[in-house]
Formats: structure tokens, C-alpha cells, sequence
């Protein structure tokens, strides 16, 4: 059976809300200034048409006595400050140009020649517009976009560039507050756990004194027994309580630690288990750990070993030197594997294919690995029916 919390659902369709919202405004922003940039080029064609047939007008002497129309058409040529012009003649020449700034230390020469590899380059935005004069003769206007115009045809790609980084701003916000929600709840958890456990041990302590004060009604046997149990339940409370707090990391002799833990774990678990443990690690190979915590993090990775062969098989633990000051521990099972579709998942809170299971032994492991030892835990390999290779990855300084 197949459980999952579904906490996080809901910020998962509110993640998808705003990164909807956001494409929305993003697009709807780009085709409305396509618009408005495809208006404003009209709009300036048409005055550029206008300048031209100002000039047309100007030009032919026929309108000599008209001149107050005269007065309109050169006001027409001055208004135009802010679409670049340039005017060549019918004889081919530089006749007039507007917003277009020539360094001052050009000689006329260079101005000139200036002037025409402009023409060049406004020809390739937009074909020139010419200006007849009747009987065939013609001059022609280079123009292009005004400076507003251009400026506003990068402005979608900034807007775009603004909202893609709104974008990831939430998405980081997103996670991180998940985040802080997740390790406040495990942080908590284990931390009144460790509390309410304290009391009921102290008195079990308490009560194992008291048997073993009076041997003559209390079987010694059973006695070492029941302290047996209580120390394991100290050591589940010392476990909580590091967890709920900042665990400490101390230089510790990584084949000695793997080997002792499982040695005590090898008593316990089902006897058609063939456990072993091989090192190609220095002898005195030390790493920074937490005991108490890897223990933790090794127990919870050969029980889900033991649980997958169903008590029958071998569980093999390997240790090998890696590159970059890192040493990995692989943990091997004969059990009955890990489907491809599942291999990240199997970290998550919640998830177990088992009947009576949480779903948190490994979500555990990982944490403590990733976050209090700075190392990975992953699914090195798995193969369904035939087994599965846990890697911890502890780092040596
Ligand atoms: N060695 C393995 N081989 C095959 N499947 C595995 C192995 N280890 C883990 N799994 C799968 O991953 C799931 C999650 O493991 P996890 O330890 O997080 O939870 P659990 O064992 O189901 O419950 P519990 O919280 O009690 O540990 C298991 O239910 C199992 O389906
Ligand atoms: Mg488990």
C-alpha cells in the first residue's frame, strides 16, 4: 500500500498559481507593447511620408509665391525631433538630415561619408521614402526608428528578465518556508519525545534497583533483561534528544564505529541473515561523526535490508576510500529491489510499501546524513528481484 501526507499539496497548486499568474502577465505585457511598438512604427512612418512631401513641397519652385504654406512645411521639417533623417537629393547628394549627431572634429569629407554608410544602415530597418518632384525627378528619405521606439522594443525582453527572476524569487521564498515548516516539526517532535520519555526511565532505573535489592523475589536473570531494554530506550532518547538539537561531530575511527554497531545489530536481526563488513579503508581511517546519530542512520538502512530479502539473504557493508577526501559506506542487500520510478521517492516522508511502516526511516537517514554531516545518502543501485545498494557519503575532514 502506498501512503503519502499530502501536506505540501496545496503549496504545490499555489506554486502553480503564481507561476500561471506570472506567464500570464508575462505574455499579455509582450503582445501589448508588440502593439503599441507596432502603432508607434506606423505612426512614424506616416510622419516620416509627411516630412518627405514637406521636403517635395519646399523644393518645388512652383510654390514660390505660396508662402505661408512655405511657413507650415518647414515647420513640419523642424518638428521632427526625434525620428533620425536624412535627405539625398535628386543629384544624389547629403541635402538635409535631422537627429543625427556627427562628431564635431569630422571634416566634410568624412561627414559625408558618415552620412551615407547611415543610409546604408537605415535602408536595412526600413526602405527610404521618396520624394517626387514631378517630371520623374526624385529624392529620397533614409529614416529610422526614433530613439523612444527602440528603447521600447528591448523593453518585453527586460520585462521578461524581470519577471523570470520574480519568478525564481518566489520559488526559492516557496521552498525555503516549506523548508523551515519541515525542520521546525522534526525538530520539535524530537524534542518533546526525548522529554516525555525521560520521566517513565528515570522510574524504570528506579524500579531495576529495587528488584535488584531484593534477589530473593526478582530472578537476576530477568533483572539484566529488563536493563537490557531500558539502556536500549536510553539510547533511543539520547537519539531523540541529539536530533532535537545541534548534534555535535566528533573525530571517530569510521571502521571501528560501523563495525561495533553492526556487530550489536547482527545479534538482533533474523539469523538467515549473512551479514559481513569489509573495508578498504586505512585501519585508522577517522571521519567527523555523530555515533550516536550513524548508528541511527546504519540500523535504519539494514532493517529496510532485512525487511526487503524478508529475513533470508546477505546484507553486506563495504567501505572504500573516494576521491576528494570522502569515504563511502555501501550497504548491499539481496532483497527485492527498488523500481526505477520509486528510487528518489523512497526519501520522502511518508512514503513505505510496507504495512506497518512510517515512511520515515530513510527520510531520516537522509536528514541526518545531508544535514548534520555534510555527507549524501542515495540509492547507489537497484535492480527489482535481484537487490539494492544504499552509498553514504561521509566527508574525512
Ligand atoms: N533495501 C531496500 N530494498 C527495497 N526497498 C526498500 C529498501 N529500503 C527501502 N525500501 C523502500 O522504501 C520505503 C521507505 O523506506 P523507509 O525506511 O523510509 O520507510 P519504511 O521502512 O517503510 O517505514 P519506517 O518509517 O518504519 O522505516 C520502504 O517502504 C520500501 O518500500
Ligand atoms: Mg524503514
Amino acid at each position: 500500500m502506498l501512503k503519502s501526507f499530502d501536506i505540501y499539496n496545496q503549496n504545490n497548486i499555489l506554486k502553480i498559481i503564481v507561476a500561471l499568474n506570472l506567464l500570464l502577465v508575462g505574455t499579455g505585457s509582450v503582445l501589448y507593447t508588440n502593439r503599441l511598438i507596432n502603432k508607434l512604427e506606423d505612426r512614424e512612418e506616416q510622419y516620416v511620408q509627411l516630412y518627405a512631401k514637406s521636403i517635395a513641397y519646399l523644393v518645388d519652385s512652383s510654390h514660390v509665391d505660396a508662402g505661408d504654406l512655405t511657413f507650415v512645411t518647414s515647420e513640419i521639417l523642424e518638428a521632427n525631433s526625434t525620428i533620425p533623417a536624412i535627405y539625398i537629393d535628386p543629384d544624389g547628394q547629403v541635402a538635409m538630415k535631422r537627429n543625427i549627431e556627427v562628431p564635431a572634429e569630422y571634416t566634410p569629407e568624412e561627414t559625408e561619408k558618415f552620412l551615407r554608410q547611415k543610409t546604408i544602415d537605415m535602408r536595412k530597418k526600413h526602405p527610404p521614402l521618396v520624394v517626387e518632384m514631378g517630371n520623374g525627378v526624385r529624392g529620397l528619405v533614409y529614416y529610422t526608428n526614433s530613439n523612444l521606439l527602440r528603447q521600447l522594443t528591448y523593453f518585453p525582453y527586460v520585462l521578461l528578465l524581470i519577471l523570470a527572476a520574480l519568478g525564481v524569487l518566489a520559488y526559492l521564498a516557496f521552498s525555503s518556508s516549506r523548508r523551515a515548516e519541515q525542520n521546525r516539526v522534526w525538530v520539535g517532535l524530537a524534542k518533546e519525545t526525548a522529554h516525555q520519555l525521560g520521566t517513565p526511565m528515570s522510574s524504570l532505573m528506579a524500579w531495576i534497583e529495587y528488584m535488584r535489592s531484593d534477589p530473593d523475589q526478582f530472578d537476576g536473570s530477568i533483572t539484566d533483561e529488563i536493563e537490557k531494554d531500558v539502556q536500549r530506550l536510553e539510547t533511543i532518547t539520547a537519539r531523540f534528544s541529539s536530533i532535537g538539537s545541534v548534534p555535535t561531530l566528533k573525530e571517530e575511527n569510521v571502521n571501528d564505529v560501523v563495525r561495533q554497531f553492526t556487530d550489536y545489530l547482527g545479534k538482533r536481526i533474523s539469523t538467515k541473515v549473512k551479514m559481513s563488513v569489509t573495508s578498504q579503508l586505512p585501519p585508522n581511517q577517522m571521519v567527523q561523526i555523530n555515533k550516536l546519530l550513524f548508528e541511527w542512520v546504519i540500523e535504519n538502512i539494514c532493517k529496510n535490508a532485512v525487511d526487503a530479502m524478508k529475513g533470508v539473504g546477505e546484507l553486506r557493508l563495504n567501505m572504500v576510500p573516494l576521491p576528494h577526501n570522502e569515504v563511502a559506506i555501501d550497504i548491499t542487500d539481496t532483497g527485492k529491489g527498488i523500481s526505477k520510478a520509486n528510487m528518489q521517492k523512497v526519501f520522502s516522508p511518508g512514503f513505505s510499501t510496507k504495512k506497518r511502516g512510517w515512511g520515515l526511516g530513510l527520510t531520516l537517514a537522509k536528514r541526518i546524513v545531508e544535514e548534520y554531516h555534510n555527507g549524501r545518502l542515495y540509492v547507489k543501485s537497484s535492480e527489482v528481484g535481484k537487490g539494492t545498494t544504499f552509498r553514504i557519503i561521509l566527508n574525512k575532514k
